[in-house]
């Protein structure tokens, strides 16, 4: 038996928050929320020519409802085939909007296409695992972006500028980016139901650059666990090669945040309706009867080959075979919803399972046992609670499942009395909240069959313990609506500016104008790759090209203007590059600076460091065995760059090195710096930061102070500005500067308009 944690045990009413009408917390202060998801929650049926709402299955639909019944704003998304000609289709529509419903009609090819083909045909296998089953279709994706486009024309039409746009799942996942193209200034939520595979299956999609740069069109991308949004973070980085950290990412400027939102249940509304509605308490009294006392393990789920119900009742029939003595005494009870029958695989799934069904009960039935009862239809909300609140275990064994509600639900109709086993697979994202529950590969029907063993014979001590965890993390779900959580964090995405300096505008860009017509001397001082000139793959090939020179030159020659540039680079090639340009240089970090009139100069006096030899020969090893990278040697620092090299194996390896390093020298007489895609080993005290306040200390006061860097190494120098001091970052990373550029062009365009600008010379 698995350890157990006690923790005190708290009443389900003590939680219990009704969230039921109760407007999103999180929710932004203006404008409305506009949900948008493929299904819509409700289809509607025609009954006797009138409509009739009924709740749509799945846990999207179930986990966004209560968000939509409480606010006051729209949801958009298709509400299913419509048949019945033009008169009821009107009918069907004028309902929807009456229930704030905006339907997306789409016609049967469309339906084909996009839904059973890309959707769920192409995307639903791959992003579970199941890669063998994707059929990759170039006629389907065509159809998957055109309904992407049709979306995005209805929220175009229905969105007022300050709305919310929250989009949902796997068949959207182009959506985010085509709204942003749309309406720029929107904010826009993405979420994903599903999970996010590794980016080596999901890489095996051939539109995986488009797929990703649509989701990425949102200020936030939303998970159910983090596990996905690791594998999503790696895949962006991977296969558009884009910058990022543990939950953000950078596209074309703009920060991307990512989260994990563990979607949760109004578990008050099941634990009422499986204690209090009439239909609920009519079936469990009615069950011992019809189950003659036998003890009941249920199963809920859509009829989908991810939840591997196969797989489940070769446990079952397992267990039976090993554990004879339970026969006539436990009953099987599988709910299989019918979903997305026209898909081939969905159709060989409920054929397997009848013929499993069949087997099982030919094999172990009697005149008076049937072994598993199987429904193949939807039941409805008060027979569900009453199943999930009498059965003695319930078996939610998912191949793979984004969250899965139904194991939340089973635990949420139940009391404290410890009256009931949660058997779970380890493959569903629930897991990842209900570690209580006896976790199990549900690819092993040794296993499955051993855990409904435990469950039976467990002493009601354990499961009482079990139970009352899951049932506090449970209902805490329910006290903390996910939606709320989520739309609050989208909303302070815009807040996250504070991080990443603003960029340049046009009040920021006369402001400075001003100030350098005014100042009686003016000193530019630049870092030069990433800033002046756009990164390249291999150092070499950065050479500054002739419009840079040109516009160094001019700038050097401006009465009252001095520049320095400031590079991490080797004396050697700054002095080659840039040598001939009336201009200060420093290299190497600040060991060596150059005044036009001067000459070089060595800031550590013509000490060489010691260490370097042995530094670099650790270097030199991590560079054998990763490939893409490579050492470059400079007089008094070594570099070690990973920019060709695999990114995560490269980053554990720069881990290692910095603590391999520590450990070398108990005072370290070097200082290892983190760069972008760099390790870089210098001599402590020597900086950038150091050599700029040198150069500074040598002229007279400056009036006008631009200090312009990408890198950490830039950094340094920004922490040591005055506050007058125009710091630029360049690029779209976290900064201590005061403004940001997006890139070297930027800055270069920027610096014409300084050179431009006449100047009136100081005395
Ligand atoms: N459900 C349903 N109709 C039924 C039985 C169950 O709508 O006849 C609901 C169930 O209560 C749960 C949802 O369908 O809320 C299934 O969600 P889950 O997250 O478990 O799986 P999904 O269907 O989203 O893959
Ligand atoms: C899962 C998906 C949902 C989908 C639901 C029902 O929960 O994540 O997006 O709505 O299954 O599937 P269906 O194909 O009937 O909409």
């Amino acid at each position: 038996m698995g350890e157990v944690r006690r923790i005190v045990a708290v009443p389900p009413e003590a939680l219990a928050v009704d969230t039921a009408g109760h407007p999103a917390r999180g929710a932004p202060e203006r404008g409305r929320v506009i949900l948008v998801s493929n299904r819509l929650p409700v289809t509607i049926l025609l009954r006797a020519g009138a409509p009739e709402i009924q709740p749509s299955s799945g846990g999207l639909a179930v986990a966004l409802w209560p968000l939509h019944r409480g606010g006051d704003g729209l949801w958009v998304g298709w509400p299913g085939e419509l048949t019945g000609g033009k008169a009821s289709e009107r009918a069907i529509i004028s309902k929807l909007r009456s229930e704030r419903l905006a339907p997306v009609i789409l016609d049967s090819r469309l339906v084909n296409d996009f839904y059973h083909g890309f959707s769920n045909s192409t995307l639903w296998p791959l992003l579970h695992y199941f890669s063998h089953l994707a059929v990759l279709d170039r006629t389907w994706w065509e159809s998957y972006r055109r309904v992407n486009e049709m979306f995005a024309d209805v929220i175009e039409k229905l969105a007022r500028p300050d709305d919310t746009i929250w989009i949902h799942d796997y068949h959207l996942m182009l959506l985010p980016g085509m709204v942003r193209e749309r309406l720029p200034g929107t904010r826009i939520g993405f979420f994903l139901h599903t999970p996010f595979p590794s980016a080596e299956i999901f890489r095996i999609l051939p539109w995986r650059r488009e797929v990703l740069h649509g989701m990425l069109g949102a200020d936030l991308v939303g998970f159910h666990v983090y596990d996905y949004l690791r594998h999503f973070r790696v895949a962006a980085m991977r296969v558009l090669g884009l910058e990022g950290e543990a939950d953000r990412l950078i596209m074309d400027g703009r920060v991307v945040r990512l989260g994990a939102f563990p979607v949760g249940i109004e578990a008050s509304r099941y634990w009422r309706t499986a204690t209090q509605d009439p239909e609920a308490l009519a079936r469990l009294e009615s069950l011992p009867g019809e189950l003659k006392g036998r003890q009941l393990i249920l199963g809920v789920d859509r009829m989908d080959y991810t939840k591997g119900i196969p797989e489940r009742l070769a446990g079952y029939e397992r267990f039976l075979e090993r554990f004879p003595r339970y026969h006539g005494r436990v009953e099987l009870i599988q709910v299989g919803v019918p979903t997305r029958t026209h898909v081939t695989h969905y159709r060989i799934l409920r054929q397997r399972v009848e013929e499993i069904v069949g087997r099982i009960n030919g094999r172990f039935g009697t005149p008076d046992w049937t072994p598993v009862k199987y429904i193949f239809r939807p039941i409805s909300f008060g027979r569900l609670c009453a199943l999930y609140r009498y059965a003695s275990i319930a078996l939610v064994t998912p191949l793979r499942d984004g969250m899965n509600l139904v194991a939340k639900e089973y635990i949420a109709c139940k009391d404290h009395d410890g009256d009931g086993v949660l058997i779970l697979s380890e493959f569903a994202g629930a897991a990842a909240e209900l570690g209580e529950a006896l976790l199990v590969n549900p690819f092993d029907p040794e296993e499955v069959a051993g855990a409904i063993q435990h469950a039976l014979t467990m002493p009601v001590a354990e499961r009482k313990v079990r139970l009352n965890s899951l049932l506090v993390r449970v209902w805490q779900g329910d006290a903390r609506p996910w939606g709320d959580t989520f739309l609050g964090a989208l909303a302070a995405c815009e807040s996250g500016a504070d991080i990443y300096p603003p960029r340049l505008g046009e009040r920021e860009r006369d402001e400075m104008l001003v100030a350098w017509k005014k100042a009686a001397g003016r000193a530019l001082v630049l870092d030069y790759d990433g800033t002046l000139r756009a990164i390249a793959p291999r150092p070499d090939l950065a050479r500054p090209d002739r419009p840079l020179q040109q516009l160094l030159r001019y700038l050097g020659k401006l009465p009252g203007v001095e520049v320095l540039v400031a590079s991490g680079r080797d004396r050697e090639t700054v002095d080659r590059w840039l040598g001939a340009l009336p201009i200060a240089l420093a290299a190497e970090h600040g060991r060596w600076l150059r005044d036009p009139e001067r000459g070089w100069e060595d800031m550590l006096g013509g000490q060489s460091p010691i260490w370097l030899a042995r530094v670099t020969e650790i270097l030199e090893q991590a560079a054998a065995v990763t490939p893409g990278s490579f050492v470059e040697p400079k007089s008094a620092s070594v570099a070690w760059h990973y920019r060709g090299a695999d990114f995560e194996q490269a980053d554990l390896r720069g881990r290692e090195l910095e603590e391999r390093l520590g450990e070398l020298w108990e005072d370290p007489p070097l200082e290892v710096v983190h760069g972008k895609k760099v390790i870089e080993v210098r001599v402590q005290g020597v900086s950038k930061a150091s050599v700029l306040l040198t150069w500074l200390a040598r002229r007279p006061p400056v009036g006008f102070l631009l200090v312009a860097g990408d890198d950490q190494t830039d950094e340094e120098m920004f922490e040591r500005l005055p506050p007058s001091a125009w710091s630029m970052h360049v690029g779209s990373k976290s900064s201590r500067a005061r403004l940001s550029l997006p890139d070297p062009a930027a800055l270069r365009n920027l610096l014409h308009l300084l050179g431009e600008v006449p100047v009136e010379v100081g005395p």
